[in-house]
């Protein structure tokens, strides 16, 4: 059909349907929307949009339909007022800390067995740039009290269950511990998920995530994510407006389209992960099992009160009996459903050697102190039929 407004072919190359159909239709799932930048039928509504007068979308960076959906999802899940998406689960931890003012003169308070590369942010970003951080055992809440007496600290930072060793944090002591010197409370609650806890009820100022993994539930989408106040909220869109971490919109769909399962994947995570601790417990070749929903954790029992009912999550840490990098590379090599791989959270079940992956960028003397032996083992349990998990691990442990 000839152009009727009769423009040339480069014109109509470059317009051409890219502005799709006039909508008079309501899609039932939110669409990807891959525009960068946005316009309005009256130029005044787009200057409103700019000055902060009115809601809408100008530019990609500051705002996006599809990554505000998600956005709005995880606020919901998490009982939080509003959320902000990053482009990773470290970008997520980075904003909020600056945020919440870290700052040269400012201390902040973390747990010593934090992910390795929240770690290292705090260890070999934030130190070099005048921060002062102290690492503890967020387990012993005297030594918070303490180090949050003696710095003042703008945050103490903590995971609902730690990653690698599983230690599960006293969230409303915790929360006391910081308000009472004036810090908040950051939660990474990538291991627990909105399934088992939601710490902003229970205390916490802002909550973190990796959507890599459960959010996302499906290795595929890399993603980050921080729930807080509205007020809190609009600090980190600031931040976020000048560094430029965001979400892209497919990866912002695909945490979506993960979460409306999250919980049926993360339910049966935790049934096969309790029956995998208790299998381990009595093999021989297992020195030690770290689950949550063993007796034996040090803190079985503040687990079954913040989250027992609902299960114990996917995730069980256990050491090799005798073993060093050369079993556990042994064990690995043996695996034929089990996959070694530096992620969590997947539909499939993953193993990962913590001593060179997640906490690669922490000393060995380090990893020692704070019990990341050489035998360990980290185990994110996928939803598969348990059976053949345990037949997997059996023939894998009888190698080792
Ligand atoms: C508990 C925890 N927090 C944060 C992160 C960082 O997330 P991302 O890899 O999405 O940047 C990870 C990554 O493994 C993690 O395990």
């Amino acid at each position: 059909m000839p152009d009727p407004a009769g423009r040339r072919l480069a014109t109509r190359a470059a317009h051409a349907g890219v502005r799709g159909p006039m909508p008079d239709f309501i899609p039932t799932v939110v669409p990807i929307h891959p525009s960068v930048s946005y316009m309005y039928e009256d130029i005044s509504d787009l200057d409103g949009v700019i000055a902060g007068a009115r809601e809408g979308y100008v530019y990609a960076r500051y705002g996006n339909p599809t990554v505000h959906a998600l956005e709005e999802a995880v606020a919901a899940l998490e009982d939080g007022e509003a959320a902000q998406a990053f482009s990773s689960g470290m970008a997520a931890i980075h904003a909020a800390l600056l945020a919440v003012g870290a700052r040269a003169g400012s201390a902040i308070v973390a747990a010593q067995d934090v992910y390795g590369g929240t770690y290292a942010l705090l260890d070999q970003v934030l130190r070099t740039q005048g921060v002062s951080v102290r690492f503890l055992d967020a387990s012993d809440l005297q030594a918070v009290k303490v180090a949050c007496g003696e710095l003042s600290p703008v945050a103490v930072l903590v995971e609902t269950v730690s990653n690698p060793l599983l230690k599960v944090a006293d969230l409303p002591a915790l929360a006391d511990a910081a308000h009472n010197s004036g810090a908040v409370l950051i939660v990474d609650n990538t291991f627990a998920t909105p399934y088992l806890v939601r710490p902003l009820a229970l205390g916490a100022d802002v909550v973190v995530h990796s959507g890599t993994k459960y959010l996302g539930g499906h290795g595929d989408v890399l993603a980050g994510v921080v729930v807080t106040s509205a007020e809190l909220q609009a600090d980190l869109h600031e931040v976020l407006k000048v560094t430029g971490a965001n979400l892209g919109p497919q990866e912002a769909w695909l945490v979506l389209r993960g979460l409306r399962t999250l919980t049926l994947r993360v339910r049966r995570q935790c049934e096969n992960g309790l029956s995998i601790a208790r299998w381990l417990v009595d093999h021989p070749k297992v020195a030690r099992v770290m689950y949550p929903g063993l007796p034996s954790h040090p803190q079985h029992e503040l687990a079954g009160a913040l989250f027992g009912e609902r299960g114990y999550g996917g995730m069980i840490s256990f050491e090799l009996a005798g073993a060093g990098q050369e079993g556990v590379f042994r064990f690995f090599g043996a695996l034929r459903l089990c996959l070694p791989a530096t992620t969590l959270g997947d539909v499939c079940t993953l193993v990962l050697y913590p001593a060179h992956s997640s906490h690669r960028a922490v000393s060995s003397g380090e990893r020692a102190r704070i019990g990341i032996g050489d035998g360990l083992v980290r185990m994110s349990v996928g939803i598969e039929a348990v059976e053949d998990l345990v037949d997997d691990l059996a023939q894998a442990l009888s190698v080792v």
